[in-house]
């Protein structure tokens, strides 16, 4: 037991200093999660709270603010259908729109083959988009083919 302990603070420890890192202590941010690049447009209101969202769960948010996201989310493999109001990157995954934090870190731990999870259409009750209607919505976990499975339902 008093082993086991050990060794999960290790892996702790161990994972911290992997991102320090690879962030290189950016000084604005002084979060200590995986560094995800957020391309939005510089007027979008739900990408400023989605981003919101992402800080207060920890993660190191770059923002890229940019007029045209077609280029991004077509260099990035994200289905037409998919597309939606921002455009994220973070370890080799694609995070279009408004997916929950925790369904990320989700992502990061399981590693499933795919290009990305997405969240179609800003469903109200999204994180971002939060008011006084919650609809339920499906995030979806979509492979470079296009295709898509259901990763999880809020
Ligand atoms: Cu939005
Ligand atoms: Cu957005």
């Amino acid at each position: 037991m008093a082993r086991l302990r050990v060794m999960s603070l290790l892996g702790v420890g161990l994972a911290g200093g992997a991102v320090a890192a690879t962030t290189g202590g950016n000084p604005v941010d002084q979060a200590q999660g995986p560094a995800i690049t957020v391309y939005k447009t510089a007027t979008c209101g739900c990408c400023g709270k989605w981003v919101d969202h992402m800080k207060k769960a920890g993660f190191a948010v770059r923002t890229v603010d940019t007029d045209d996201l077609t280029e991004i989310k077509h260099a990035s493999g994200v289905p037409m259908r998919l597309r939606t109001c921002h455009t994220a990157l973070i370890e080799g995954y694609v995070i279009e729109g408004h997916v929950p934090a925790d369904l990320v870190e989700r992502l990061l731990k399981e590693k499933p083959a795919g290009a990305g999870l997405a969240v179609a259409g800003m469903p109200m009750g999204s994180p971002g988009m939060e008011g006084v209607k919650k609809d339920a919505y499906e995030v979806l976990l979509f492979g470079k083919d296009g295709k898509t499975t259901v990763y999880a339902k809020r």
